[in-house]
């Protein structure tokens, strides 16, 4: 069930009727403020300027036309012509009644599924994933997820970072290491990050280094044998790390979604061919270069993509013009959405229009970069570890465990070890998760260990708990998640319960439509804080006398409990039976 749809479609028909053109915008939106109902139609304004005839007398119009009396209790015109409209307990208890015997808990069947790519996590290898990779994977994922219970047909693509100048330098050195007679496994990838500051300062330090570690990546890259083995090395331990993550993560991302940069190497050669041959490419310094009017400085100039390097070198930008044509040709996708942190916006944008004009994406490819803000410590600068160092991902999910077991701990006192334990894990991650999935994607956040892991407020605790809460009426009530029964709204807090409810699809489409997580999490959290106020208004246990109005509270509670599970669900959080 999507009201809003509901309100806008009728809302179309009348306008068609009222001789206005099929496209007017009904402007339908959810009210904001309760005295003005539960939805606005707002679209009688700018009609009735297309109609040139006064607004409010057109809104009464559009009200008679509407007829709206099956599932509105009160319908009124504000204003200069807003149209607020209160739905009908009656109605909703019906419409609630279709979700409650529903498995996908009454949102209404994909009209048109969708093949849509989306390109997330892809850290850069042979590194530890740190906390920068955070966002991307779990923004990520949580829109994954809701887009398959959609029914859209995602494509996931890891585009991992497995190609750049980084390797010649780890490859050399570790030529070096084995000249020496050190033991692979043990000494050079145990740990990475070393390994990778070793490297590094030999190439920054010693003469002769560099050149060796630049030759290296020209070998790599022409497909040298040796340095193809030494390479795999490399990638197979940082997968391996990766994959670790994931999994503590409860991220769905598998080995079969890695589609790295090196993957697009034998593509960029031809590319880069046909955009010389198109004249889009041209040669500026020993470099090829597009030049973008369409992005031009204040001055004019505009602004250049560089594609190949003098010498001959690929870069970043023509792996992503590959990936364009991949994606859109091969993989015939309707829509790619990529997430990056926001500095990388100027590339995508780059990449977009270079892949436009030369026809590598489709003109039917929606191509969706969607950035997203810094995570900071709460000193408001880049989060970092105490001693300046990057977090790793790993150490910072063990840590948010660690801290979630002694919340668990003071919290309760009739769990197991082992209950314990498991509870702990999944409040940790959750709360991790959660923190970072219910901030604006576009905005920075402050990382605050006490914020994410409180009871109160909008946290995975706080759900979880209020999860848990409800589960226990229903173990309580013996009632099962099968349990069928008349639903009927008396109390005000009842029906504000019932609307959210019925919700979940239009927020679901907000969280696809604009890739923002935080809207399911701002739902969710509205949801459990609408029925802790409907459960203290309405009592449930106490009513069973009364048979009937206790079964109906018990149906909005079985359908809140199974909209919490879900929608955590979507958004990659485990929820407990009890804490
Ligand atoms: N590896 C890149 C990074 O760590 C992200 C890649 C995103 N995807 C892409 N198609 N460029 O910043």
């Amino acid at each position: 069930m999507n009201i809003k749809q509901l309100l806008a479609n009728k809302t179309q028909d009348a306008f068609i009727k009222l001789g206005l053109p099929a496209e007017t915008n009904p402007a339908v939106t959810q009210s904001t403020r309760p005295e003005f109902g539960d939805y606005q139609i707002n679209g009688a304004m700018s009609a009735a300027k297309q109609l040139k005839t006064n607004p409010r007398q057109l809104a009464e119009q559009l009200v008679a036309l509407l007829a709206l009396d099956d599932l509105a209790s009160k319908v009124e015109i504000a204003g200069p012509g807003f149209i607020n409209v209160t739905l009908k307990p009656e109605w909703l208890a019906g419409e609630l009644a279709k979700a409650a015997s529903d498995a996908r808990l009454g949102v209404s069947a994909n009209p048109q599924p969708q093949t849509v790519v989306v390109d997330y996590s892809a850290p850069n290898l042979a590194k530890e994933m740190h906390v920068g990779h955070l966002r991307s994977t779990i923004i990520g994922d949580a829109v994954v997820r809701t887009l398959e219970f959609w029914g859209d047909k995602v494509i996931r693509q890891n585009h991992m970072g497995d190609w750049g100048t980084q390797f010649g330098m780890l490859i050399a050195h570790l030529e070096d290491k084995l000249a020496e007679g050190v033991d692979l496994e043990s000494v050079a990838l145990a740990d990475l990050e070393d390994f990778y500051r070793q490297a590094k300062k030999r190439f920054d330090d010693e003469a002769g280094f560099a050149d060796k570690s630049r030759d290296y990546v020209v070998k790599l890259q022409s497909g040298d044998a040796h340095c193809q083995k030494l390479w795999q090395l490399f990638i197979d331990t940082s997968v391996k790390h990766s994959n670790e993550v994931y999994q503590k993560l409860n991220v769905t991302l598998t080995d079969a979604d890695i589609k790295p940069e090196s993957a697009y190497n034998p593509m960029l050669q031809p590319i880069v061919d046909q955009l010389v041959a198109a004249g889009i490419a041209v040669e500026d310094q020993g470099a090829l270069v597009v030049f973008l009017s369409e992005l031009a400085d204040k001055e004019g100039k505009p602004s250049p993509f560089i594609i190949q390097k003098t010498g001959g070198g690929f870069l970043y930008a023509t792996t992503d013009l590959a990936a364009c044509q991949y994606r859109s040709q091969q993989l015939a996708a309707d829509r790619i959405i990529i997430f990056t942190d926001a500095r990388q916006a100027l590339h995508f944008k780059q990449v977009e229009l270079t892949a436009r004009k030369a026809g590598l994406l489709r003109a039917d490819t929606a191509y969706d970069h969607c950035p997203f803000g810094t995570m900071m410590g709460e000193d408001g600068k880049p989060f970092k570890t105490r001693t300046g160092g990057t977090v790793k991902l790993a150490e910072l999910l063990e840590e948010a465990v660690v801290r979630a077991d002694a919340v668990v701990r003071e919290k309760s006192s009739e769990l197991s070890e082992q209950e314990i334990a498991e509870i702990a894990r999944k409040v940790g991650i959750g709360a991790v998760k959660f923190a970072d999935l219910s901030k604006n994607r576009t905005s920075d956040y402050i990382f605050s260990w006490d914020a994410m892991l409180a009871f109160e407020g909008a946290t995975a605790p706080y759900l979880q708990y209020a999860y848990t809460r409800v589960r226990s009426i229903l173990r309580k009530a013996e009632v099962a998640d099968s349990f069928q029964a008349p639903i009927v709204l008396t109390a005000e807090q009842e029906r504000l319960l019932a609307v959210k409810i019925l919700r979940f699809e239009e927020t679901l489409q907000q969280v696809m439509k604009d890739a923002q997580p935080n809207l399911l999490c701002s739902y969710l959290y509205e949801l459990a804080s609408l029925f802790m106020t409907f459960y203290e208004a309405c009592p449930i246990l106490r009513e069973r006398f009364n048979r009937k109005v206790s079964d109906s509270r018990l149906m909005l509670s079985i359908l809140t409990a199974k909209l919490l599970r879900q929608g955590l669900d979507l958004l990659g959080i485990e929820v407990m039976e009890r804490m």
